[in-house]
């Protein structure tokens, strides 16, 4: 039905690694529902080691049994020479809570100190839509999660990324990118009325800065390639704020969504797969593709100009590194 179906990436036509002789780790934040559930399923069938960054232990740990369970019975499927050569990978919970950066900082450490190297990075964990509130590391509270967090956890990681022969950035965006029609210095807090429009309007700025992110660390990190996605349009828990703080409206668009779903929503698995392509795809390459942004299924595609243009970019790059090492961070810029 969509038009891109026949575009749409195949992580079963990928390589499949052998943990005992490989050694592929890859972490995630917020692996444990949503499109993360199916990002961390096929690593785990690809035979990769996932690190899952989730804020609650129990919902982790329920996450990896029932993706445990999932695979099995999708390995029951392969014929014998896929049985032969593909091997699951290890999935490890590891604590971590966007909303605290002290946490985010600990949890990378808790990494440095299993692991020499690291293959992938998939920033995918988000919120949208959430009424105004600060962090207890006084940012906006959409800005940590969607984006300051990452930037924190990346950075803190990027000894371990460039001992991998060929690592992997990936950073979950969203068209959403496109509310911020303009560029809006993430000093601007959009505390505004009507709160509807704003926290959406901030949604759209933090997936902007996430995308300059992508962009900055690609140019100044080459060797590593760096993608930004968006999943497409799924019916995951992150509509909650939108659809529970917005009273009549937010009734409105949840009827909205569910009829025009069926026509533009995707399963959360295919929502998995522009993060698959972007961190399993060969022919995507460090000299033709890094800093891109790919769509549903994995489509490559173009981000907004706003998001595209590199001074805004530079400017949310120097923000984001001072900011954080004002409050005490000590990162490789
Ligand atoms: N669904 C869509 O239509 C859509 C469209 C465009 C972009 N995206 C992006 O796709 C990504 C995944 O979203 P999804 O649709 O899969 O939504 P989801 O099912 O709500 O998953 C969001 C994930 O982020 C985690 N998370 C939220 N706040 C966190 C925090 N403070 N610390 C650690 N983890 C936290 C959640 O953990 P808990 O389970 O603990 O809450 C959950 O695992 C997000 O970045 C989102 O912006 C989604």
């Amino acid at each position: 039905m969509l038009f891109w179906n026949k575009r749409q990436f195949v992580p079963e036509a990928t390589e499949y690694f052998n943990p005992m002789t490989d050694s592929k780790v890859a972490i995630i934040t917020g692996g444990n529902q949503g499109i993360g559930w199916y990002t961390v399923l096929h690593l785990y069938l690809h035979g990769f080691k996932i690190y899952m960054l989730a804020r609650n232990e129990e919902r982790a740990l329920k996450a990896i049994e029932e993706i445990k369970v999932e695979a099995e019975k999708r390995v029951s499927k392969y014929d014998e020479a896929e049985t032969r050569s593909r091997f699951f990978g290890s999935i490890h919970y590891i604590p971590c809570d966007l909303l605290d950066l002290k946490n985010v900082e600990k949890a990378a450490e808790t990494i440095k100190k299993a692991e020499d190297h690291l293959d992938i990075i998939i920033n995918n964990a988000g919120l949208m839509g959430c009424p105004f509130e600060m962090t207890k590391d006084n940012y906006e509270v959409q800005l940590q999660v969607n984006v300051v967090s990452h930037v924190l956890l990346t950075l803190s990681l990027l000894p371990l990324l460039v001992n991998s022969k060929a690592p992997r950035v990936v950073q979950v965006s969203s068209l959403g990118h496109n509310l911020a029609t303009s560029f809006y210095e993430n000093t601007n807090d959009l505390n505004k009325s009507p709160s509807s429009y704003y926290s959406m309007l901030r949604y759209g700025v933090a997936k902007t800065a996430a995308i300059h992110f992508t962009e900055v660390l690609a140019k100044k990190y080459p060797n590593i390639l760096c993608v930004a996605v968006h999943p497409g349009v799924i019916a995951t828990s992150l509509y909650d704020f939108v659809w529970s703080t917005n009273g009549f409206l937010g009734t409105i668009s949840s009827w909205i969504f569910k009829v025009s779903g069926s026509i533009i929503a995707v399963s959360s698995e295919v929502g998995a797969y522009a993060s698959l392509r972007a961190a399993l795809d060969n022919t995507l390459t460090v000299d033709q593709n890094n800093g891109c942004f790919l769509t549903t299924g994995g489509v490559m595609s173009s981000a907004s100009k706003v998001a595209r243009n590199m001074d805004y970019a530079e400017k949310t790059w120097n923000w984001n590194i001072t900011q954080l090492q004002e409050r005490g961070f000590k990162l490789i810029d």
